[in-house]
């Protein structure tokens, strides 16, 4: 994950934390695992969602695993006292457990950022068992729109979503959920869009989403598209000025995340 767009600083655990407590109703309000069901969550990075998934399913087991040891420590301590959880280190590529292991499989804002999305779902339905559900949510930034507009913003944004993409990711993967689940083999996949629109009058998005969660997000690969030579630096300086320009009492942000569910088919 050396190529990992965002990062392992402090910062990007920070912004990881923010992104997940403003979002929780809006992407987990329909998630709900039953008591004895046990959930593989795969990518958990710091425990963001995980001790969401946890508080809305007393009585599940949750394994999150993920390939980073220093995400996985933060997330221990996150998620200290919650019951139910067990964490891991693992290669969603090379999971260590048997055929149909799990009742469920639940991964956010993980896929966008994998060059073989075909092979990482094969591998978490291999661990699913034949009836189970597996839940997507991924971003899309290409659904990014705002008041007042700003080429240089856009030009901001746009360096994210190519630096993403040279490190072999996908950070429009959003609007590509329904093919790319039906396609996997599952079945009854439905997809819904889940919009945040910020403007003065929801502060806690406007400070959450926009200024904490998607403008410094953005911000973090300043240095790398400077780097490669994608924005000069005034454009970039401007662009991410005209970012916070729309958490603004006049200014208004949207964007766009998806969630997928689909089901494994029963065998036979
Ligand atoms: C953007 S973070 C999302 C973390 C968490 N799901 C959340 O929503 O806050 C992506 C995570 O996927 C993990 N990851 C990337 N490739 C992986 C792989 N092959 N196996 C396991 N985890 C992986 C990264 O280490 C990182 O923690």
């Amino acid at each position: 994950m050396s190529d990992y767009v965002h990062g392992y600083s402090g910062h990007e655990q920070t912004r990881l934390v923010d992104q997940a407590t403003t979002l929780t109703e809006l992407l987990h309000h329909d998630t709900r695992y039953p008591p004895g069901s046990v959930v593989l969550e795969a990518g958990c990075g710091v425990g963001a969602q995980t001790i969401t998934l946890a508080a809305h399913s007393p009585g599940a087991t949750i394994a999150s695993i993920d390939i980073s040891a220093a995400s996985l420590a933060l997330a221990r301590a996150r998620v200290r006292g919650a019951d139910g959880v067990v964490f891991g280190r693992a290669d969603l590529y090379a999971l260590p457990f048997r055929a149909n292991a799990f009742d469920h499989v639940f991964v956010c804002f993980v896929l966008e950022h994998l060059p073989r999305v075909r092979e990482a779902l094969a591998a978490l339905l291999h661990v699913l068992k034949p009836g189970g559900t597996l839940t997507v949510i991924e971003g899309d930034h290409g659904s990014t729109y705002f008041h007042p507009d700003s080429a240089h913003a856009r030009r901001a944004i746009q360096c994210l979503i190519d630096l993403q993409a040279r490190a072999g990711g996908d950070s429009l993967i959003g609007r590509s959920l329904y093919p790319r689940l039906a396609g996997a083999g599952l079945d009854d996949v439905e997809v819904t869009p889940r919009v945040v629109y910020a403007d003065a009058s929801r502060p806690h998005l406007v400070e959450g989403f926009t200024r904490r969660t998607f403008t410094a997000m953005v911000e973090g690969v300043r240095e790398r598209a400077l780097a490669a030579g994608m924005i000069d630096e005034a454009t970039w300086r401007r662009g991410i000025r005209d970012l916070y320009r729309t958490a603004e009492a006049d200014g208004t942000f949207l964007y766009t995340f998806f969630k997928g569910v689909g089901r494994k088919p029963l065998a036979g």
